[in-house]
């Protein structure tokens, strides 16, 4: 039986953190064998905010390495710098001239960033989710593993593709393929350790908000131990007057494996001052594996190299067919 095709992707900007990990990379890593999947690490939708040219690209090979030091397996799964494969600029061209202003303007994501930004906005920004579209469409993905977030993002790639369909799709011909969400219920909202009401986030200015995947046991000790609590003692999920406590219980339910009934049962009497060593414990052990592969692959840049560029050119294989089969759709003459 052909796998489903499987495919995501991760922004280059700054250290990934427990948010990325539990919402996506670790659910990407338990399903791989049983799909086909393509992971790229998405340099081109860093640059629609302000970034440093000295450190793109090296974040790019730090967070593709990440992807193999997470448990990405090269025999299931592909990985490739989204810039590295020219297809995906050209279909976002082709894709934003069928789009639609204003289902751009209503996203969330933009205009939560936006708000911070002022007057820089750049287009790419509003365009960003057209370039995710492409980036998913281009190879045929029937699934997309990502966080709650980015649920908005993928409904707009799904309009978009009924919208291509529909206008230049002939009889049972479609062009494009239809994708569909793949959100867990568990660790698709990671929040801040600051403010339980609030995503963790890299664009939080407060690095005691998020624990990365690189930060030492220190830092991570640090961070816990600093993180926002409530005076009430016994730790319970799901109580809304509670949004700490439920994203506290449910970092040490991810990281620790264990099943949240398991959790609620050994929690409900704990105060902080017992809970918060036991989930420091947890959290470096279940990182300090990840740490050492990921020394590991950053010390060998010329096999990491070959991996990428592997996998460039298997991206490239599925990418140019789906790029050639839009354009002719659209009635461009073939290249001479
Ligand atoms: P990025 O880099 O912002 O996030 C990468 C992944 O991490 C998830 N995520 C979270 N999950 C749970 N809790 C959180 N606090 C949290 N923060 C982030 C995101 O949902 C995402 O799955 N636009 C994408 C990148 C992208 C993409 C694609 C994804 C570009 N092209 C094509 C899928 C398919 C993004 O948000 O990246």
């Amino acid at each position: 039986m052909v796998k489903q095709r499987v495919l995501s992707g991760v922004q280059p900007t700054g250290n990934l953190h427990l948010g990325n990990y539990l919402g996506a990379i670790r659910n990407w890593v338990e399903a791989q064998e049983q799909y086909d999947n393509y992971f790229c690490v998405v340099d081109l939708h860093a640059i629609t905010v302000p970034h440093d040219p000295a450190v793109l690209a090296d974040n790019s090979y730090a967070i593709a390495a990440l992807y193999l030091a997470c448990g990405i397996d090269l025999t299931h799964s592909t990985i490739f710098i989204q810039s590295h494969v020219r297809a995906h600029t050209e279909l976002t061209w082709l894709l934003n001239c069928i789009t639609p202003l204003n289902w751009l303007e209503r996203m969330i994501q933009f205009k939560e960033k936006a708000v911070k930004q002022g007057e820089n906005v750049s287009v790419g920004l509003l365009d960003y989710p057209v370039l995710m579209a492409a980036d998913i469409l281009l190879y045929d993905a029937d699934l997309v593993p990502v966080g709650e977030d980015q649920k908005q993002h993928i409904e707009l790639t799904r309009d978009l593709v009924i919208r291509v369909n529909d206008q230049f799709g002939t009889g049972e011909n479609s062009v494009l393929k239809l994708p569909k969400p793949l959100i867990r219920k568990d660790g698709a909202r990671v929040m801040s350790l600051s403010d339980g009401t609030k995503k963790m986030s890299k664009s939080d200015p407060s690095e005691l908000s998020r624990i990365s995947l690189l930060d030492p046991p220190e830092a991570i000790a640090k961070k816990i131990k600093r993180c926002k609590t409530d005076p009430i003692k016994g730790l319970e999920f799901d109580n809304p007057d509670r949004p700490e406590c439920h994203n506290l219980l449910s970092l040490y339910q991810l990281l620790s494996g264990q099943s949240r009934e398991a959790v609620a049962a050994e929690c409900a009497e704990m105060g902080w001052g017992q809970f918060k060593p036991l989930l420091t414990e947890t959290a470096i052990a279940a990182l300090e594996p990840i740490q050492a592969k990921y020394g590991e692959i950053m010390g060998d840049r010329t096999a990491l190299e070959t991996i990428l560029r592997e996998g460039r050119q298997k991206a490239e294989a599925s990418a140019e067919a789906v790029l050639a089969r839009v354009k002719t759709a659209l009635g461009f003459s073939t290249p001479l």
